[in-house]
This record gives C-alpha cells, sequence and structure tokens, in this order.
C-alpha cells in the first residue's frame, strides 16, 4: 500500500514497490489521456525554499496533467518564513489545505521533520546536499528505458560526489540492484562520503580522479556539476568548478551503448557539442522526471 506514505530517501520504496511505479509510470507514457483527470480535486503543495526549474516545474506539470491543482511558493521571502514561522508549524498549517505536498529546503532533514508534523504526504524534493530522492526515481527509469534492465550495470559517477544529493540518492538505490558496479570519479576534495559508501560492498566501487580510464568501462556515465552554493570557499570553487568537462574527444574511449546522464542545470561539465551525440540522454530524462512523478502522486494519494 503506498496511499498516505511520505517519499524521504530513495529506500523509502522496496525495489519491488519502484517496479510498480515504473510500471506505472510506463502506462502514463503510453496513455496519458487515460489519466487526466485522475486528481480531480486533489491539491498539490509546492513548497521551494531554494531554487529548482526541473524538480517544481516537473512536479506542477504532473499534478496539472492529472487534473489536479497545484499552490506554493518558490521564493520563501513571501511565506512566512520571513517572518521567523518554524518550518513545522508551516507545515501543519499547509496540510491543512492540501491532499499532498512537495518540499524542497537548503538543510539537511528538512523533509523529514516535516514529515513528522505534516497531515497528508511529503516528498523530499531534495534537502540541502543529502538526499533527492525523486531525481533517482527519474533517473531510474531512464536507465531502465535505455538498458532494458537495472541489473548488472557499471556506473561511473562523475563530478561533485561529496555535496550532489542526487548522486548520493543514486548509489542508495541503485545499489539494491544485482551486478551494480560503480566507479567514483571526483577530485580528492570532492569525493563520496563515507555514511554512502557503507552501503557499498568494497568489491563493488572502485574511486579515481581520471574520467579517461572511467569512461571506457562505463555502461551509464552520470554526470554532475560542482555545487557552487554548498560550499563554503569561492576560491575552492572557482578552483575545481571545470575539474571534468566532457568532449567528444572523451567520448571516443566510449561504449557504442553507453548512455549519458545528468540531473541538470548543466554548467560547464559537458560540453555543448555532445547534445547531439546518440548516447546523450539528458533532456529525456528530464521528460521522464514528469511522468514518473504523475505515478508517484497516483500512487501517494491511492488514485491509481
Ligand atoms: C539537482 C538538484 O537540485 O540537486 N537538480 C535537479 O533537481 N534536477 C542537481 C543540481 O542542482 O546540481
Amino acid at each position: 500500500m503506498f496511499k498516505g506514505r511520505h517519499l524521504i530517501e530513495p529506500d523509502g520504496f522496496t525495489v519491488a514497490e519502484l517496479e510498480e511505479i515504473f510500471r506505472l509510470a510506463d502506462s502514463i507514457i503510453d496513455t496519458p489521456d487515460t489519466y487526466s483527470e485522475k486528481c480531480k480535486n486533489k491539491l498539490l503543495a509546492s513548497l521551494f525554499y531554494e531554487p529548482s526549474t526541473r524538480t517544481k516545474f516537473s512536479f506542477d506539470a504532473a499534478m496539472l496533467r492529472l487534473g489536479g491543482q497545484v499552490i506554493g511558493f518558490s521564493d520563501p521571502n513571501t511565506s512566512s518564513a520571513a517572518k521567523g514561522e518554524t518550518l513545522k508549524d508551516t507545515i501543519i498549517t499547509i496540510s491543512n489545505y492540501v491532499d499532498i505536498a512537495v518540499v524542497r529546503h537548503p538543510l539537511e532533514g528538512t523533509a523529514k521533520l516535516m514529515a513528522k508534523h505534516s497531515l497528508v504526504p511529503i516528498i523530499n524534493a531534495g534537502d540541502g546536499g543529502h538526499q533527492h530522492p525523486t531525481q533517482t526515481l527519474t533517473d531510474l527509469l531512464t536507465i531502465r528505458y535505455y538498458k532494458k534492465t537495472l541489473n548488472n550495470h557499471c556506473i561511473a559517477v562523475c563530478g561533485d560526489l561529496k555535496f550532489g544529493r542526487t548522486i548520493h540518492s543514486l548509489v542508495k538505490a541503485m545499489s539494491r540492484y544485482e551486478g551494480t558496479k560503480f566507479i567514483f570519479v571526483s577530485p580528492e576534495e570532492l569525493q563520496i562520503p563515507s555514511y554512502i559508501k557503507e552501503y557499498l560492498d568494497p568489491s563493488c566501487y572502485e574511486e579515481t580522479n581520471s574520467l579517461d580510464d572511467a569512461i571506457e568501462k562505463a555502461d551509464v556515465l552520470y554526470m554532475s556539476r560542482v555545487q557552487r552554493e554548498r560550499f563554503v570557499s569561492e576560491y575552492e570553487y572557482q578552483r575545481l568548478k571545470d575539474y571534468f568537462i566532457l568532449t567528444h574527444e572523451k567520448m571516443k574511449k566510449a561504449k557504442d551503448d553507453m548512455i549519458v546522464m545528468h540531473p541538470l542545470p548543466r554548467i560547464n561539465e559537458i560540453s555543448d557539442e555532445i547534445d547531439t551525440d546518440k548516447r546523450a540522454v539528458y533532456f529525456q530524462q528530464a521528460k521522464f522526471g514528469m511522468y514518473v512523478r504523475m505515478a508517484l502522486i497516483l500512487k501517494l494519494l491511492g488514485l491509481e
């Protein structure tokens, strides 16, 4: 049963439950019109305390395409947060008005705290440098579509592995699938945190600072931007921001059927010239994000 549950971390659902969500997303992709009234009279609160393009718009579009409606803010300065209201009081109030709420916040643990006090399902749309489970639903649906299975892939994850919440969630989720191998590609300063490595068997991953070495072995290359807003020092950010740039030249070493993913926004880490490479799937990935969020909303509202 999904109805009434929250989604705070990627392992909030079992592998079997994830497959149920993906099957529903498949069906929505095939016959979207069948779902266009499912959320009639339902209201989603979209509470964005941090900037967003894809996550916010795809949630809004998902709810509207299901026939529901959306209220919320994308600038917390227009809410009572600016007057000093606590997150607890905010969510107790808002959850009286809506059927489901999506929250993004710069502080780790916010969605969990809100879920504790909410009367309706809370979906974590990113809590600081911690987790981003709906990006992971998007990522898994994308891998499953292009690779036909979620088992037995070598996934090279490249960029800011320290602060990248999409990466933390992806690793946690993919570690549950059979035969997954990770290559963590980052400068030493931005290595994957040990609390994430603890989920993994040491024989299932390697760490390197060489994208050239990793790209030859990868079935999936997951690029990410250096997370400027989480740096204490602007100088450090400037020093590390262009550490990896994916170019045609680098892609020559990649397998023919490797896919290049990115949660977006891209800054400099994938050269524009890659956009026309048939292996670049990041814009399609963003589109899958809307469909999988439609499936998630339906499941959590028990409206399938
Ligand atoms: C990501 C995020 O917000 O963590 N963006 C997204 O939701 N697609 C990645 C990022 O900002 O780098």
